[in-house]
């Protein structure tokens, strides 16, 4: 795709990822509207790129402000590209979690973007050629302890989009999942961050993986996987399970130490 005619449906542009990738469109002369609940985030490159940018601010776990993103999609006169980028994750053993914590993630990282797609596929196919992205992660490919739900919802991801690729096949839509590894965002806990440091895990700037998934869109990719060794063990987890099992099993206990809170020390009821 050519990110100078892109016409963007941006979610989560107002997080570290999103953020990163509506600089990198608008810097392409992409035109972008940016959905998010919160605004000021946007509001320096809002004033920068006044004729690329705007932003319509939604809850997308509603049917009804996702509607609203349609109708301000189709006043801007279509678009050409979707970019699912919204989502939310909590580092805990899944006892720490209440049913609360795990309906947002389902929401925000499932059924938000398939709805939104949903919705927005026949403007999408109006397009001589367009693109759904979806912003999955490693987490939806290897299923890692302190992020069970958090899995859930990206393996799910993963399964629609490559639904969704083999369902559009014969249109003129094409489909990208992209994967980051661990990034350096507000989406990271305290605790988060403390594992990835105890690990050594390599942490992406999202300047790094923006740039990686606005090449991606336009080399007209399928999929995009951040990262080595992050490649290497998605595709070991796929072919010796086993051997993962027993990597993660010797990280359980400090696992288990840092995703515990201080005021969490018994389950959620
Ligand atoms: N950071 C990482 O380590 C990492 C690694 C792999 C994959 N990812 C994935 O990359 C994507 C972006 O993550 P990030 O690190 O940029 O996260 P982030 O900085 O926490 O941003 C999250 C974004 O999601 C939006 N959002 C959350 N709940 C929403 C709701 N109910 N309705 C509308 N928007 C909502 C937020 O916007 P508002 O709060 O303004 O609504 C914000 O723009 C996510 O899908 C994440 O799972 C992140």
């Amino acid at each position: 795709m050519r990110l100078s005619e892109a016409r963007v449906v941006l979610t989560g542009a107002s997080g570290g990822i999103g953020l990163a990738i509506a600089t990198a469109l608008c810097a392409s002369g992409a035109r972008v509207l940016a959905v998010a609940r919160h605004r000021q985030p946007l509001e320096p490159l809002l004033a920068q790129y006044p004729n690329n940018l705007c932003w319509i601010g939604a809850d997308l776990t509603l049917g009804a402000e996702r509607a609203e993103v349609l109708a301000e999609a189709q006043s801007i006169g279509g678009i050409n590209l979707l970019i699912n980028a919204a989502g939310v994750n909590q580092f805990a053993m899944l006892e720490q979690l209440d049913d609360s914590d795990i309906n947002t993630m389902l929401a925000v990282n499932v059924g938000a973007p398939i709805c939104l797609t949903r919705i927005l596929l026949p403007l999408l196919k109006q397009a001589s050629s367009a693109m759904v992205v979806n912003v999955g992660s490693t987490y939806g490919s290897i299923g890692y302890p302190g992020y069970a739900s958090y899995c859930a919802t990206k393996f799910a991801l993963r399964g629609f989009s490559e639904a969704l690729r083999r369902e559009l096949a014969d249109t003129r839509v094409s489909v990208l999942y992209v994967a980051p590894r661990a990034t350096r965002t507000s989406m990271n806990s305290p605790a988060a961050q403390a594992l990835n440091d105890a690990l050594k895990a390599n942490v992406d700037d999202p300047q790094t993986v923006a740039a990686a998934v606005i090449h991606a869109i336009a080399g007209d990719r399928r999929d995009l996987y951040l990262g080595w060794p992050e490649r290497f063990f998605v595709r070991l987890n796929s072919l010796l399970p086993n051997v993962v099992d027993r990597g993660l099993r010797k990280q359980l206990p400090l696992i288990r130490r840092l995703s515990q809170k201080p005021d969490q020390e018994n389950p959620k009821p």
